[in-house]
């Protein structure tokens, strides 16, 4: 650790954009531990290339939170830990209220218990439901259509009544479609299972699955296929380092988008693909997949404004051929 910098637990660290943002965190020099359940996180690339210190346990263990913040002196804690399956949130959403929004509530207490301040959330633009407009800002209205989307709404409605009453200090993130990974491929996104768009892509191109299923071809988009707003998964990090020091000089809550403003439906997508591989990969037009709003592009201007944010892979190609590289590392 280098001298001043403060200690950070961040929870659902071995995932996907928990795992980037330690990396990150790592370089910038702050003393990070991890506290993950496993149930989806990685420990192999904990152990092997974040190289900090890993705590199996769950947000939802009030004891084992409590002696962890008697031991321990943190700054600030980062919040990565959520189911977020979309689909299976409308079949199982007990699952999502339970881990989401309990697990959550338990943290924050034990926050709260502790006398930590700073808490850094990851929000979802699936927050909004169907927008009115895009790109969306911040103060667009809230109306989710999925549980998912509802526990984290939930939860950030929990961190500004918080902030009232006892002086919880939160940064919001709400992340388009986080995609994309490590630029020199230390780590990547690797779900289990995976219901992604661009790792299926990448994964038919591999040959480990047959064809890519394209989830509607009749929405009221250019070329009928649902359209998002790719974010690289080193620039959410980034945005986390810029928050987390945002709350550390003793800024206000609020609440930022992290998206590139710029959206690419399915097809785009598959053809970036292809362009990224030199490989054609088989396609299935499929029916709609419930719950998917057409299209989904966030303003990431606030964030540029107010934190200094700046999305270092903002095309589409960058986030596809980073993504190619993990994936030919992970599988070969
Ligand atoms: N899609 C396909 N075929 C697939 C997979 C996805 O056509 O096999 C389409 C989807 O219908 C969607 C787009 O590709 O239109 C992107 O789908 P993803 O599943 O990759 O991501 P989502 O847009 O569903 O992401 C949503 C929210 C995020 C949230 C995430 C949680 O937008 O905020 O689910 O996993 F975090």
């Amino acid at each position: 650790m280098s001298p001043g910098k403060p200690s950070i637990l961040v929870t659902g660290g071995a995932g996907y954009i928990g795992s980037h943002t330690v990396l990150a965190l790592k370089q910038a020099g702050y003393d990070v531990v991890i506290l993950d359940n496993l149930v989806y996180g990685h420990r192999d690339l904990v152990e092997q290339v974040l190289q900090v210190e890993l705590i199996i346990g769950d947000t939802s263990d009030r004891a084992l939170l409590d002696n962890l913040f008697q031991s321990r002196n943190f700054a600030a804690v980062m919040h990565f830990s959520a189911y977020a399956y979309v689909g299976e949130s409308v079949t199982d959403p007990a699952k999502y209220y339970r881990n989401n929004v309990v697990g959550t509530l338990v943290l924050l207490e034990a926050m709260q218990a502790a006398s930590i301040k700073k808490f850094v959330f990851s929000s979802t633009c699936a927050t909004y439901g169907v927008p009115d407009v895009v790109p969306i800002p911040e103060n667009h209205p809230q109306n989710p259509i999925n549980p998912y989307g509802t526990t984290k709404l939930m939860v950030e409605r929990i961190l500004a009544d918080f902030d009232v009453a006892y002086g919880l200090k939160s940064v919001r993130f709400r992340y388009f479609n986080a995609a994309g990974a490590h630029p020199q491929g230390l780590l990547g996104e690797d779900h289990n299972p995976e219901t992604h768009l661009i790792p299926l892509v990448l994964l038919t191109a591999l040959g480990k699955r047959e064809s890519i299923s394209i989830f509607g071809t009749d929405y009221p988009t250019p070329d009928g296929t649902c359209i998002r707003d790719y974010i690289h998964v080193n620039d959410l990090a980034d945005a986390h380092i810029l928050g987390l020091e945002y709350l550390l000089k003793g800024g206000e809550s609020d609440v930022f988008n992290l998206g590139n403003g710029q959206g690419f439906s399915v097809r785009e997508v598959i053809a970036a693909a292809e362009q990224v591989t030199g490989l054609t990969i088989p396609i299935v037009e499929c029916d709609r997949r419930p719950g998917d709003p057409p299209s989904l592009i966030g303003s990431g201007e606030k964030a540029r404004k107010i934190l200094g944010w700046q999305p270092q892979y903002p095309d589409i190609k960058d986030i596809v051929t980073h993504a190619w590289q993990w994936h030919l590392g992970r599988h070969k």
